[in-house]
């Protein structure tokens, strides 16, 4: 794809998720027609499914060639070499339904599974993160950089997240990865949003991010954001980031990256996306 063709797509990527935003800011605090999906901390609402519709039409209506991929219409997600929109209607559900502010929608588009555009935004927070590979990371149209200064682990502000599974490999997971980690950094943070986490490590907010049980659609558009932001996306164990392999890193810079791999005990192996 060329650049041409790439700044069309965050174009209309971007006045997409403003008229999201606004979708969005509608709805809070409304009852929302909630249902579970996997677990009963897994929640989808209406404004959910009307945010992944509307971005589904809007956008085959431009790029009818392209692919789709969405956290609430997609059973499969089969990710292939096709320019695809990855779409998170609503990243943050659970904050979302609490009307927690830390909620945002993701928009990401991967050509030959690696993702090229990522526009992030969150109506709550008024920030407007894009970034388009080789072209820098942005935050309400200013460049954005991670943090500089962080070299070892006992400086580093680091974010990580429960998740929405119950079940007790996870439980077990989570707590031993906390505990092993927890106590050798500054400090931890769990707010609820995997695609913000990953641009508040782009902003320089905090120096590391990890995650098990992702999706595509938490990762594909941040992970631009981030990489485009001076930082790394990375598999936990080292090596490229896998979309589709369910877990990642998000640092300042690799000697983060494989400090915090390396730390955690447990990295678990879960069905691929
Ligand atoms: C969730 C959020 C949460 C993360 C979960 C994700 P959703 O996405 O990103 O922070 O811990 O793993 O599933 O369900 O709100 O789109
Ligand atoms: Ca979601």
């Amino acid at each position: 794809m060329d650049s041409k063709e790439l700044l069309r797509c965050q174009q209309i990527a971007v006045s997409l998720a403003i008229k999201v935003g606004q979708m969005m800011t509608n709805a809070s605090g409304e009852s929302r027609n909630i249902s579970q999906k996997d677990s009963f901390a897994d929640l989808v609402t209406e404004t959910d499914k009307a945010v992944e519709k509307f971005l589904f039409d809007e956008l085959k209506r431009h790029f009818p060639d392209f692919k789709f991929i969405g956290e609430e219409s997609s059973s499969r997600v089969g990710l292939t070499s096709e320019p695809t929109w990855i779409i998170d209607p609503i990243d943050g559900t659970m904050n979302f339904v609490h009307t927690f502010p830390f909620t945002c929608v993701s928009i990401g588009l991967t050509v030959d599974k690696i993702a090229v555009l990522g526009v992030v935004f969150s109506p709550f927070l008024s920030k407007l993160y894009t970034a388009m590979k080789g072209c820098g990371a942005y935050c309400n149209g200013r460049p954005i950089s991670v943090s500089k200064n962080c070299n070892s682990l006992k400086e580093a502000l680091l974010v990580c997240e429960f998740g929405n599974q119950r079940d007790e490999e996870k439980r077990n997971a989570v707590f031993r990865n906390l505990e092993s980690v927890g106590w050798l950094c500054h400090g931890i943070r769990c707010m609820g949003s995997a695609a913000l986490n990953l641009c508040y490590v782009a902003e320089g907010f905090a120096d590391a991010y990890w995650e098990f049980g992702l999706h595509v659609w938490d990762m594909a558009a941040a992970a631009v954001v981030l990489t485009e932001a001076g930082g790394v996306a990375v598999d936990t164990k080292g090596g490229p980031l896998d979309l589709t392999n369910r877990r990642i890193i998000g640092a300042c810079n690799q000697s983060i990256a494989d400090q915090l791999g390396n730390t955690l005990p447990i990295h678990l192996e879960l069905e691929r996306d």
